[in-house]
């Protein structure tokens, strides 16, 4: 079986989350860059974001991926274009897919997106929304990533963070908007929290969710079939060495289709040990091959 190798971009470990939501649909040899020497993107500016985002694409490409996902939202809404021009292969956002799935969603036509303050300035997400004829309300929420990163998912401090976050979005917005988009990698670790503090009609689109989806859909359309049948991308596969596996008889994915020709590679820019302990907490349990590498700049 010829499986896509697909390599998966982020600022650090936030893109876990897409990852995780890919791995679970889609068999494949993933190859995710995670530049946590340089995180955060959410508060740089565009050329900067572009420059690095440009250096791990090249990255990527030199493990022979057939396809780039840019799982960080700020990546995607700062540079696509950009990385798009630089790629030599198919290159997929989180912005569109997110955009799409709240318009399959919202009946109200009206949606709030939460996201980095850079995700948020650029407008990424609102001119996508528009696309599909909706209206966005944004709202930066800088505090939530570290709050995240601290582990304090269902900590009252994250609660109440939140709580004042969504009731500024809320007041902005009107009160028909019925979607609140996670426009953030580590937002959908935050989902169970944000669902109780959100009036019950308000549904989570999550953008990892709806990537994966996309991706999958994109792999079905390439290929005539389903990803995990799928020869779309084996012209080189035979000549590749073959990746490590995630942990060995301890795959990534749990139910989804068979896992065991999934293989999984991380490269980071900084401490693996720190990467490997913030990794279990977005994957609910360990990797272990991960290396550390050095793009300079
Ligand atoms: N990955 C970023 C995003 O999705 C969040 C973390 C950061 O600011 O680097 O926007």
């Amino acid at each position: 079986m010829m499986l896509p190798r697909i390599g998966v971009f982020d600022s650090g470990v936030g893109g876990l989350t897409v990852l995780k939501a890919m791995a679970e649909q889609i068999p494949a040899h993933y190859f995710y860059f995670g530049d946590t020497a340089r995180l955060p993107y959410g508060t740089k500016s565009a050329e900067t974001v572009a420059r690095y985002a440009i250096g791990a694409t090249r990255f990527l490409e030199a493990q022979n991926i057939d396809l780039l996902v840019i799982a960080c939202n700020t990546a995607t809404a700062l540079a696509l274009p950009l990385i798009k021009e630089a790629a030599h292969v198919p290159v997929v956002g989180v912005v569109e897919p997110g955009a799409a799935m709240a318009a399959e969603v919202s009946t109200q036509r009206a949606v709030i997106v939460i996201a980095t303050e850079a995700t948020v300035s650029s407008h990424a997400y609102r001119d996508a929304l528009q696309r599909h004829g909706l209206e966005a309300y944004e709202k930066a929420c800088p505090l939530l990533v570290p709050l995240v990163e601290e582990g304090w998912t269902e900590h009252p401090v994250t609660e109440q963070v939140a709580r004042i976050y969504l009731g500024e979005a809320m007041a902005q917005a009107p009160g028909h908007a019925d979607v609140l988009v996670l426009a953030c990698t580590h937002y959908p670790l935050l989902a169970p929290t944000l669902h109780r503090i959100l009036p019950v009609q308000m549904q989570i689109v999550d953008s990892a969710e709806s990537t994966a989806r996309a991706v999958r859909q994109m792999l079905r359309e390439k290929s005539g079939c389903h990803p995990e049948r799928s020869e779309v991308t084996s012209a080189t596969e035979r000549s590749r060495k073959p990746a490590l596996s995630l942990s060995k008889g301890n795959p990534l994915p749990e139910g989804g289709p068979p896992s065991e020709h999934r293989t999984f590679r991380f490269y980071v820019t900084d401490s693996v040990d720190k990467f490997k302990r913030l990794a279990a907490r977005f994957l609910g349990r360990q990797v272990d091959n991960v290396e550390h590498v050095d793009l300079g700049g």
